[in-house]
């Protein structure tokens, strides 16, 4: 399998730091679909045709699970949570989270989403006229404010800096740990293993708080126990509190960081493209009620085909990793037990060969039928796909509609004078250094 020799990666050691998606590419194009990168122990591989993909993720998913580097620094933060879990029992997690995604439960909680962001706007815009608004940390506070209300019906308000910060801090070092080649251990006072440290002691406190205020709750009879939201159903699921711990900052991290980074990259272009932005909002202002958490499903395709497109164009989670358990064939090559597949649906989200002028920002793709559907990946593919897909879908048009339907969206400079601000690779894909951007009142546009 071709790819970089051990001097080609120790010269481009800084730029694999800096920016991976750019590295990423660069390999791609210059090795093809599977390319081998030298590492110690066992092979690594850059998997990038759909088919094989699929197989690493989807038909051969039993044999290819999360122990790998990326996932065990995830795992310090999150412990062994739905997202990181390599173990086989993994699955009986799944099912005693899953009802708190149910249709009939988003439906019922469609109204604390839009409060969410109907407040998170409110705070944030309150001149008249227009103004230069990080929209990136007003998603992160809105994504926040929406996993705390429709997960667990709390208002994290309270905890909203705390957990912001202690989220991030711990995002950053997941992936310092996740890129650093030695591993340190984790009993020693390195600066990184004591601001992890710190972090974790904010997110327990956070949890734990919200699990006794929820046992002191007093239950009316004919009620379940706990109440029939995520926490409630882990709850009463017989989990230990280090479990329901676990699964708790788990469904922070995974729930606010990604739906903030699609929503703030969903308004950059609708700012860049003043259409696709009008027509949005036309098709929301047509629903007969205000927007909710499953109208994206089927009522308002123009508004989901944006999310979907900028799902294409900036896949929070740019990169998935698994590791074999036995030999196995990948894309025609024999590849040993322990092996390590690296996937970036940021790479196949760009492969010409499916996708027509994949850099341009272009909705109508996905309205037309089953358009490159094989080489999208935004949530994952295969048992361990996103729980959280159809809340993060329905979140992002609820966000979206309710900013939208009082503010217009714009670049700050004019479309002349606009830079896009960098992509960065964190947990998930952020814009480096923020996403100013114009929002104007529509009385005042
Ligand atoms: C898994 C992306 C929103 C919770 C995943 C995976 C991806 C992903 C790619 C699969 C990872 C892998 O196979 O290694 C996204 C994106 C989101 C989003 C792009 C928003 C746009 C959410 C939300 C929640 C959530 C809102 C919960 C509140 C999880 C969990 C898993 C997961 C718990 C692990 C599922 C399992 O392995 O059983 N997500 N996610 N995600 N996501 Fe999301």
């Amino acid at each position: 399998v071709p790819g970089p020799t051990s001097t080609d990666m120790a010269r481009a050691f800084r730029s694999v730091r800096r920016d991976p998606l750019t590295f990423l590419g660069q390999v791609q194009q210059r090795y093809g679909d599977l390319v081998s990168f030298p590492v110690p122990g066992a092979p690594a591989l850059l998997v990038n045709d759909p088919d094989d993909v699929r197989h690493v993720l989807q038909t051969g998913a039993r044999h290819w699970g999360k122990q790998t580097v990326q996932y065990a620094a995830l795992g310090r933060v999150t412990g062994p949570g739905l997202l990181a879990s390599a173990e086989p029992n993994w699955i009986e997690h799944r099912r005693l989270a899953a009802p708190a995604f149910h249709h009939e439960r988003l439906a019922a909680v469609s109204d604390r989403v839009r409060s969410a962001a109907d407040d998170g706007v409110r705070e944030a815009l309150t001149s008249s006229g227009p103004a230069v608004v990080d929209v990136a940390s007003l998603m992160h506070r809105i994504g926040l404010d929406a996993v705390g209300r429709a997960l667990f019906s709390a208002d994290l308000g309270g905890h909203a800096d705390d957990l912001l910060r202690a989220s991030s801090a711990a995002a950053e070092i997941v992936v310092k740990l996740g890129r650093s080649i030695l591993p340190t251990a984790e009993w020693a006072p390195t600066r990184t293993n004591l601001r992890l440290r710190a972090a974790r002691r904010r997110l327990d406190t956070v949890t734990a708080q919200l699990m006794a205020d929820r046992r002191a709750r007093p239950c009316a009879p004919g009620d379940v126990p706990h109440g029939d939201d995520l926490l409630g159903l882990l709850l009463d699921s017989g989990l230990t509190d280090p479990e329901i711990r676990d699964e708790l900052v788990t469904m922070v991290i995974a729930g606010h960081e990604t739906v903030a980074a699609s929503l703030t990259w969903t308004l950059m272009l609708l700012a860049e493209d003043q259409a696709a932005q009008d027509r949005l909002r036309a098709e929301l202002a047509a629903l007969p009620g205000p927007v909710s958490l499953l109208d994206h499903r089927d009522r308002i395709p123009w508004t989901r085909a944006v999310i979907d497109e900028a799902l294409r164009l900036f896949p929070p989670a740019w990169v998935i990793s698994r590791r074999s358990d036995r030999d196995d064939v990948v894309g025609g090559v024999d590849v040993p037990a322990g092996t390590l597949a690296i996937i970036s649906p940021w790479l196949v989200h760009r492969r010409p060969d499916v996708w027509a002028d994949p850099d341009e920002f272009r909705p109508q793709r996905f309205l037309e039928s089953g358009a490159g559907r094989t080489a999208y990946l935004p949530f994952g593919q295969g048992p361990r796909l996103c729980i959280g897909r159809e809340l993060a879908l329905g979140e992002m048009a609820v966000v979206l509609g309710r900013l939208l339907a009082t503010h217009h969206v714009g670049l700050p400079s004019g479309p002349s004078g606009w830079r896009r601000p960098a992509p960065e690779a964190q947990v998930a894909v952020h814009p480096r250094g923020g996403m100013p951007l114009t929002l104007t009142p529509l009385s005042g546009v």
